[in-house]
Protein backbone atom coordinates (compact mmCIF):
# COMPACT_ATOMS: atom_id res chain seq x y z
CA UNK A 1 0.00 0.00 0.00
CA UNK A 2 3.26 2.21 0.22
CA UNK A 3 6.11 2.52 -2.08
CA UNK A 4 8.87 4.77 -1.67
CA UNK A 5 12.27 4.91 -3.66
CA UNK A 6 15.11 7.57 -4.15
CA UNK A 7 16.32 8.32 -7.39
CA UNK A 8 19.16 10.57 -8.92
CA UNK A 9 18.96 12.54 -12.09
CA UNK A 10 21.58 15.15 -13.52
CA UNK A 11 20.69 18.39 -15.43
CA UNK A 12 21.70 18.53 -19.16
CA UNK A 13 23.03 21.42 -21.42
CA UNK A 14 21.56 21.62 -25.11
CA UNK A 15 24.28 21.85 -27.78
CA UNK A 16 21.83 22.52 -30.04
CA UNK A 17 18.93 24.15 -28.33
CA UNK A 18 15.24 23.66 -28.09
CA UNK A 19 13.13 27.04 -28.10
CA UNK A 20 9.41 27.20 -29.23
CA UNK A 21 6.59 24.57 -28.73
CA UNK A 22 3.88 23.26 -31.52
CA UNK A 23 1.95 22.46 -28.67
CA UNK A 24 1.84 23.46 -25.16
CA UNK A 25 -0.58 21.04 -24.03
CA UNK A 26 1.51 17.56 -25.86
CA UNK A 27 5.14 19.64 -24.95
CA UNK A 28 6.04 19.18 -28.22
CA UNK A 29 8.96 21.27 -29.66
CA UNK A 30 9.08 22.68 -33.21
CA UNK A 31 13.03 21.26 -33.70
CA UNK A 32 14.80 18.76 -32.08
CA UNK A 33 17.89 19.26 -29.34
CA UNK A 34 20.78 17.69 -28.84
CA UNK A 35 22.46 17.57 -24.74
CA UNK A 36 24.85 16.59 -22.73
CA UNK A 37 24.52 15.79 -18.39
CA UNK A 38 26.17 17.50 -16.29
CA UNK A 39 27.59 14.55 -13.86
CA UNK A 40 28.72 16.69 -10.75
CA UNK A 41 25.35 18.36 -10.54
CA UNK A 42 21.88 16.04 -9.83
CA UNK A 43 18.33 16.10 -8.73
CA UNK A 44 18.09 13.81 -5.57
CA UNK A 45 14.27 12.86 -5.31
CA UNK A 46 11.95 10.46 -2.82
CA UNK A 47 8.60 9.55 -4.32
CA UNK A 48 6.29 8.08 -1.55
CA UNK A 49 3.06 6.43 -3.25
CA UNK A 50 0.69 5.74 -1.16
CA UNK A 51 -2.22 3.67 -1.86
CA UNK A 52 -5.56 5.61 -1.33
CA UNK A 53 -9.02 3.63 -0.26
CA UNK A 54 -12.17 3.71 -2.07
CA UNK A 55 -14.06 7.27 -1.01
CA UNK A 56 -11.09 9.11 -0.61
CA UNK A 57 -9.33 11.84 -2.17
CA UNK A 58 -5.79 11.47 -3.39
CA UNK A 59 -4.16 14.65 -2.11
CA UNK A 60 -0.37 15.27 -3.71
CA UNK A 61 2.22 17.14 -2.57
CA UNK A 62 5.89 18.53 -3.68
CA UNK A 63 8.55 19.87 -1.50
CA UNK A 64 11.90 21.38 -3.27
CA UNK A 65 15.06 21.72 -0.98
CA UNK A 66 12.86 21.68 1.97
CA UNK A 67 9.91 23.77 1.17
CA UNK A 68 6.45 22.78 -0.09
CA UNK A 69 5.05 24.54 -3.41
CA UNK A 70 2.01 25.23 -4.59
CA UNK A 71 1.29 22.37 -7.41
CA UNK A 72 1.37 24.23 -10.64
CA UNK A 73 -0.36 22.99 -13.90
CA UNK A 74 2.90 21.28 -14.86
CA UNK A 75 2.77 18.91 -11.89
CA UNK A 76 -0.94 17.99 -11.85
CA UNK A 77 -0.66 16.89 -15.76
CA UNK A 78 2.58 14.48 -14.86
CA UNK A 79 0.65 12.91 -11.55
CA UNK A 80 -2.30 12.51 -14.06
CA UNK A 81 -1.24 10.94 -16.76
CA UNK A 82 0.18 8.49 -14.43
CA UNK A 83 -3.19 7.76 -12.69
CA UNK A 84 -4.22 7.49 -15.85
CA UNK A 85 -2.18 4.35 -16.21
CA UNK A 86 -2.75 3.06 -13.14
CA UNK A 87 -5.78 0.44 -12.06
CA UNK A 88 -6.31 1.56 -8.58
CA UNK A 89 -5.91 4.93 -6.70
CA UNK A 90 -2.74 6.36 -5.65
CA UNK A 91 -1.56 9.51 -3.88
CA UNK A 92 1.62 11.18 -4.49
CA UNK A 93 4.55 12.66 -2.46
CA UNK A 94 7.74 14.21 -3.61
CA UNK A 95 10.61 15.39 -1.59
CA UNK A 96 13.34 16.68 -4.15
CA UNK A 97 15.95 18.45 -3.12
CA UNK A 98 19.41 19.84 -5.61
CA UNK A 99 23.33 19.83 -5.25
CA UNK A 100 23.56 22.76 -7.36
CA UNK A 101 23.09 26.81 -7.02
CA UNK A 102 19.60 27.92 -7.61
CA UNK A 103 21.33 30.71 -8.90
CA UNK A 104 22.90 28.42 -11.66
CA UNK A 105 19.55 28.23 -13.79
CA UNK A 106 20.69 25.13 -14.63
CA UNK A 107 17.12 24.26 -15.61
CA UNK A 108 16.76 22.84 -12.59
CA UNK A 109 12.85 21.62 -13.74
CA UNK A 110 14.74 19.45 -15.92
CA UNK A 111 16.75 17.16 -13.14
CA UNK A 112 13.63 18.13 -11.35
CA UNK A 113 11.16 16.46 -13.72
CA UNK A 114 13.44 13.62 -14.76
CA UNK A 115 13.78 12.85 -11.75
CA UNK A 116 9.88 12.66 -11.00
CA UNK A 117 9.71 10.47 -14.28
CA UNK A 118 12.08 8.02 -13.70
CA UNK A 119 10.72 7.39 -10.36
CA UNK A 120 7.09 7.10 -10.97
CA UNK A 121 8.32 4.63 -14.27
CA UNK A 122 10.26 2.55 -11.28
CA UNK A 123 7.39 2.09 -8.73
CA UNK A 124 5.15 1.16 -11.49
CA UNK A 125 7.02 -0.53 -13.69
CA UNK A 126 6.68 2.09 -16.81
CA UNK A 127 7.72 1.53 -20.12
CA UNK A 128 10.38 3.92 -21.61
CA UNK A 129 7.86 5.61 -23.51
CA UNK A 130 5.77 6.58 -20.87
CA UNK A 131 8.52 7.61 -19.02
CA UNK A 132 9.66 10.33 -21.75
CA UNK A 133 6.41 11.43 -21.96
CA UNK A 134 6.22 12.35 -18.13
CA UNK A 135 9.29 14.15 -17.83
CA UNK A 136 8.11 15.93 -21.14
CA UNK A 137 5.09 17.10 -19.40
CA UNK A 138 6.79 18.52 -16.49
CA UNK A 139 10.05 20.46 -18.86
CA UNK A 140 10.37 20.19 -22.48
CA UNK A 141 14.41 19.74 -21.76
CA UNK A 142 13.56 17.19 -18.48
CA UNK A 143 13.00 14.21 -21.06
CA UNK A 144 16.76 14.56 -22.44
CA UNK A 145 17.57 14.23 -18.60
CA UNK A 146 16.42 10.52 -18.57
CA UNK A 147 18.72 8.93 -21.06
CA UNK A 148 22.67 8.64 -20.52
CA UNK A 149 25.36 10.90 -22.66
CA UNK A 150 24.76 12.98 -25.81
CA UNK A 151 20.70 12.55 -25.84
CA UNK A 152 18.55 13.94 -28.97
CA UNK A 153 14.98 14.64 -28.27
CA UNK A 154 13.19 14.51 -31.61
CA UNK A 155 9.89 16.77 -32.27
CA UNK A 156 8.10 13.92 -33.42
CA UNK A 157 5.04 14.09 -35.77
CA UNK A 158 1.71 12.88 -36.88
CA UNK A 159 3.01 9.24 -37.52
CA UNK A 160 5.78 9.68 -34.63
CA UNK A 161 5.29 10.79 -30.79
CA UNK A 162 8.29 13.04 -29.53
CA UNK A 163 11.06 10.54 -28.39
CA UNK A 164 14.48 10.83 -27.06
CA UNK A 165 17.52 8.55 -28.13
CA UNK A 166 21.23 8.09 -26.61
CA UNK A 167 23.82 8.56 -29.45
CA UNK A 168 26.55 7.53 -26.86
CA UNK A 169 27.49 6.61 -23.47
CA UNK A 170 29.47 9.40 -21.61
CA UNK A 171 32.19 7.44 -21.74
CA UNK A 172 32.82 8.21 -25.00
CA UNK A 173 34.57 11.09 -24.49
CA UNK A 174 35.95 10.96 -21.41
CA UNK A 175 38.02 13.93 -21.78
CA UNK A 176 35.51 16.26 -23.09
CA UNK A 177 34.75 18.84 -19.96
CA UNK A 178 32.27 21.24 -18.71
CA UNK A 179 32.64 24.43 -16.90
CA UNK A 180 30.15 26.31 -15.26
CA UNK A 181 30.44 30.32 -14.72
CA UNK A 182 27.42 31.59 -12.75
CA UNK A 183 26.76 35.05 -13.41
CA UNK A 184 26.14 37.16 -11.22
CA UNK A 185 22.16 38.60 -12.46
CA UNK A 186 20.15 40.69 -10.96
CA UNK A 187 17.36 40.71 -13.48
CA UNK A 188 14.99 38.09 -13.13
CA UNK A 189 14.36 37.68 -16.68
CA UNK A 190 11.46 35.96 -18.82
CA UNK A 191 10.82 32.22 -18.79
CA UNK A 192 11.41 29.74 -21.11
CA UNK A 193 7.80 28.82 -21.25
CA UNK A 194 7.02 32.89 -22.15
CA UNK A 195 9.82 33.27 -24.00
CA UNK A 196 9.01 30.50 -26.11
CA UNK A 197 5.54 31.60 -26.81
CA UNK A 198 6.40 35.39 -27.75
CA UNK A 199 9.32 33.82 -30.50
CA UNK A 200 7.09 31.35 -31.60
CA UNK A 201 4.64 33.81 -32.30
CA UNK A 202 6.14 36.71 -33.65
CA UNK A 203 10.26 36.11 -34.67
CA UNK A 204 10.58 35.50 -38.49
CA UNK A 205 13.99 34.28 -37.94
CA UNK A 206 12.68 31.15 -36.15
CA UNK A 207 11.30 29.60 -39.71
CA UNK A 208 15.33 30.12 -40.45
CA UNK A 209 16.59 28.36 -37.74
CA UNK A 210 13.71 25.81 -37.93
CA UNK A 211 15.15 24.85 -41.33
CA UNK A 212 18.49 24.80 -40.52
CA UNK A 213 18.18 22.19 -37.24
CA UNK A 214 18.61 18.73 -39.26
CA UNK A 215 21.93 19.54 -40.42
CA UNK A 216 23.16 21.20 -36.97
CA UNK A 217 21.69 17.91 -34.94
CA UNK A 218 23.80 15.87 -37.36
CA UNK A 219 26.87 18.01 -37.30
CA UNK A 220 26.93 17.41 -33.69
CA UNK A 221 26.27 13.51 -33.85
CA UNK A 222 29.06 13.07 -36.12
CA UNK A 223 31.53 15.33 -34.70
CA UNK A 224 30.93 13.73 -31.24
CA UNK A 225 31.46 10.54 -33.02
CA UNK A 226 34.72 11.16 -33.82
CA UNK A 227 35.64 13.40 -31.29
CA UNK A 228 36.26 16.28 -33.44
CA UNK A 229 36.26 19.08 -31.00
CA UNK A 230 36.48 21.85 -33.24
CA UNK A 231 33.77 21.52 -35.37
CA UNK A 232 31.71 20.39 -32.08
CA UNK A 233 32.57 23.44 -30.34
CA UNK A 234 31.73 26.16 -33.06
CA UNK A 235 28.13 24.18 -34.48
CA UNK A 236 27.68 24.71 -30.45
CA UNK A 237 28.34 28.09 -30.15
CA UNK A 238 26.70 29.44 -33.68
CA UNK A 239 23.93 27.56 -31.92
CA UNK A 240 23.82 29.50 -28.65
CA UNK A 241 24.60 32.93 -30.66
CA UNK A 242 21.28 31.72 -33.16
CA UNK A 243 19.20 30.67 -30.09
CA UNK A 244 19.86 34.32 -28.77
CA UNK A 245 19.29 36.12 -32.00
CA UNK A 246 15.52 34.70 -31.83
CA UNK A 247 15.26 36.01 -28.79
CA UNK A 248 15.88 39.17 -29.74
CA UNK A 249 14.10 39.02 -32.95
CA UNK A 250 10.63 38.64 -30.96
CA UNK A 251 8.77 41.35 -30.16
CA UNK A 252 9.15 43.06 -27.54
CA UNK A 253 12.83 41.70 -27.85
CA UNK A 254 14.25 39.50 -24.81
CA UNK A 255 17.32 39.58 -23.62
CA UNK A 256 19.05 37.36 -21.45
CA UNK A 257 22.70 37.65 -22.04
CA UNK A 258 24.52 40.70 -20.25
CA UNK A 259 27.61 42.02 -20.16
CA UNK A 260 29.14 39.71 -18.26
CA UNK A 261 28.32 37.09 -20.57
CA UNK A 262 29.35 39.10 -23.31
CA UNK A 263 32.90 39.57 -21.81
CA UNK A 264 32.77 35.62 -22.13
CA UNK A 265 32.21 35.02 -25.56
CA UNK A 266 34.73 37.41 -26.08
CA UNK A 267 37.20 35.30 -23.92
CA UNK A 268 36.54 32.37 -25.38
CA UNK A 269 36.90 33.93 -28.81
CA UNK A 270 40.37 35.70 -27.85
CA UNK A 271 41.76 31.84 -26.02
CA UNK A 272 40.26 29.78 -29.54
CA UNK A 273 42.60 32.43 -31.71
CA UNK A 274 45.27 30.05 -32.50
CA UNK A 275 42.67 26.90 -32.50
CA UNK A 276 39.43 26.22 -31.34
CA UNK A 277 39.75 25.03 -27.65
CA UNK A 278 36.72 25.80 -25.78
CA UNK A 279 32.88 26.53 -26.60
CA UNK A 280 30.17 28.47 -24.75
CA UNK A 281 26.75 28.15 -25.06
CA UNK A 282 24.01 30.22 -23.02
CA UNK A 283 20.44 29.12 -22.07
CA UNK A 284 17.60 31.37 -21.24
CA UNK A 285 19.92 33.39 -18.93
CA UNK A 286 23.35 35.14 -18.55
CA UNK A 287 24.72 31.67 -16.86
CA UNK A 288 27.73 30.19 -19.60
CA UNK A 289 28.55 26.69 -19.77
CA UNK A 290 31.90 25.81 -21.43
CA UNK A 291 32.73 22.85 -23.28
CA UNK A 292 36.75 22.51 -23.37
CA UNK A 293 38.86 19.03 -23.14
CA UNK A 294 40.84 18.11 -19.89
CA UNK A 295 44.52 19.24 -21.43
CA UNK A 296 43.37 23.03 -21.92
CA UNK A 297 41.29 23.05 -18.72
CA UNK A 298 43.49 24.20 -16.82
CA UNK A 299 44.58 26.96 -18.43
CA UNK A 300 40.64 28.35 -19.38
CA UNK A 301 39.88 28.26 -15.79
CA UNK A 302 43.11 30.18 -14.53
CA UNK A 303 42.23 32.21 -17.85
CA UNK A 304 38.93 33.43 -16.25
CA UNK A 305 40.23 33.72 -12.79
CA UNK A 306 42.69 36.02 -13.93
CA UNK A 307 39.68 37.98 -16.28
CA UNK A 308 36.68 38.33 -13.91
CA UNK A 309 36.11 38.91 -9.94
CA UNK A 310 34.86 35.66 -8.21
CA UNK A 311 32.48 35.62 -5.19
CA UNK A 312 28.94 36.00 -3.40
CA UNK A 313 29.26 39.65 -2.73
CA UNK A 314 27.56 41.63 -4.95
CA UNK A 315 30.10 43.41 -6.74
CA UNK A 316 31.84 40.72 -8.03
CA UNK A 317 31.13 39.51 -12.02
CA UNK A 318 30.74 35.78 -11.40
CA UNK A 319 29.28 34.02 -8.21
CA UNK A 320 31.03 30.67 -8.67
CA UNK A 321 32.87 28.34 -10.74
CA UNK A 322 32.60 24.63 -11.38
CA UNK A 323 33.94 22.15 -13.20
CA UNK A 324 32.48 18.40 -14.25
CA UNK A 325 32.68 15.86 -16.84
CA UNK A 326 29.76 14.06 -18.76
CA UNK A 327 26.89 12.32 -16.72
CA UNK A 328 24.47 9.51 -17.38
CA UNK A 329 20.91 8.76 -16.99
CA UNK A 330 18.72 8.64 -13.87
CA UNK A 331 19.74 5.73 -11.05
CA UNK A 332 17.85 4.50 -8.40
CA UNK A 333 19.76 5.26 -4.84
CA UNK A 334 17.18 3.90 -2.41
C1 LIG B 1 16.99 27.57 -23.45
O1 LIG B 1 12.61 22.90 -20.91
O2 LIG B 1 12.81 24.89 -19.38
O3 LIG B 1 17.28 25.80 -21.88
O4 LIG B 1 9.46 22.96 -21.77
O5 LIG B 1 8.60 25.19 -21.10
O6 LIG B 1 9.64 23.71 -19.38
P1 LIG B 1 9.61 24.13 -20.84
O7 LIG B 1 11.01 24.81 -21.14
P2 LIG B 1 12.47 24.36 -20.72
O8 LIG B 1 13.30 25.14 -21.84
C2 LIG B 1 14.66 24.98 -22.01
C3 LIG B 1 15.15 26.01 -22.97
C4 LIG B 1 16.64 26.13 -23.09
C5 LIG B 1 17.17 25.25 -24.23
C6 LIG B 1 17.29 23.78 -23.98
O9 LIG B 1 17.52 23.33 -22.85
O10 LIG B 1 17.18 23.05 -24.99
Amino acid sequence: NEIRITVEAHPNIALIKYWGKKSETEMTPLNDSISLAIDIFHAKTTLTARRVEEGEESVDTVSINGREITLNTRFNRVFKSVRDRLDSSWSFSISSSTNFPVAAGLASSAAGFAAIAFALGKAFDLSQTDIERLARYGSGSASRSGLPGLVQWKKGDEKEESSVLSHFPSSHWPDLRLVILVVKDEEKSISSKEGMERTARTSELLQDRIRRNPARIQGIIDSFASRDFSTLAELTMRDSNEFHAVCLDSYPPIQYLNTTSWSIINLVHSFNKESVRAAYTFDAGPNACIFTLKEYMDEFVSLVHSSFSIGDSIEKELRSVHISTLGDGPKVVE
